[in-house]
């Protein structure tokens, strides 16, 4: 009997832990969001490193007070797509923390150039 009991506990919050990332993580996710058809007019050179230098490399640009995760290097910004996905782009506005940050369009262009690959 005790057997059984302690098998159902990690079931359990196994459960609670998968029904927590779908109605505690109510941001959209890369995966919703496709490269479109025509893909993306932006870069790294023509938008990228303009928005993050403008909006998130004040905290994210090295070990610093803030953060230790830095987005100066377009690979650093691949390598962490999903991530700044989640936080900032489409209607997610996690990030920049505050209330100034990104406009609707300027978070649409980052979704877009995310999902097409951060070229
Ligand atoms: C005022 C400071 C500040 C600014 C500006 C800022 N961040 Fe952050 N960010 C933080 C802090 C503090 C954390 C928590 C420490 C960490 O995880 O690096 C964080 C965490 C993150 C994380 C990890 C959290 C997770 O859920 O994966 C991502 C991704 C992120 N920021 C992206 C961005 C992006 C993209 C921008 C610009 C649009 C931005 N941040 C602007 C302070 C900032």
């Amino acid at each position: 009997m005790r057997r059984r009991i302690r098998g159902v506990i990690p079931a359990l919050v196994c459960a609670l832990a998968v029904a927590c990332f779908t109605a505690c993580n109510p941001g959209t996710d890369i995966s919703e969001h496709p490269c479109p058809p025509a893909g993306t007019e932006h870069t790294y050179e023509n938008f990228g490193e303009a928005f993050f230098a403008t909006y998130c490399v004040e905290c994210h640009g090295g070990p610093n007070g803030y953060s230790s995760r830095a987005f100066v290097t377009v690979q650093s910004i691949r390598d962490q797509r999903d991530r700044v996905f989640l936080n900032s782009a489409a209607d997610n506005t996690y990030m920049p923390p505050g209330p100034d940050g990104p406009s609707e369009a300027e978070r649409n262009m980052l979704a877009d150039w995310l999902a097409c690959g951060a070229p």
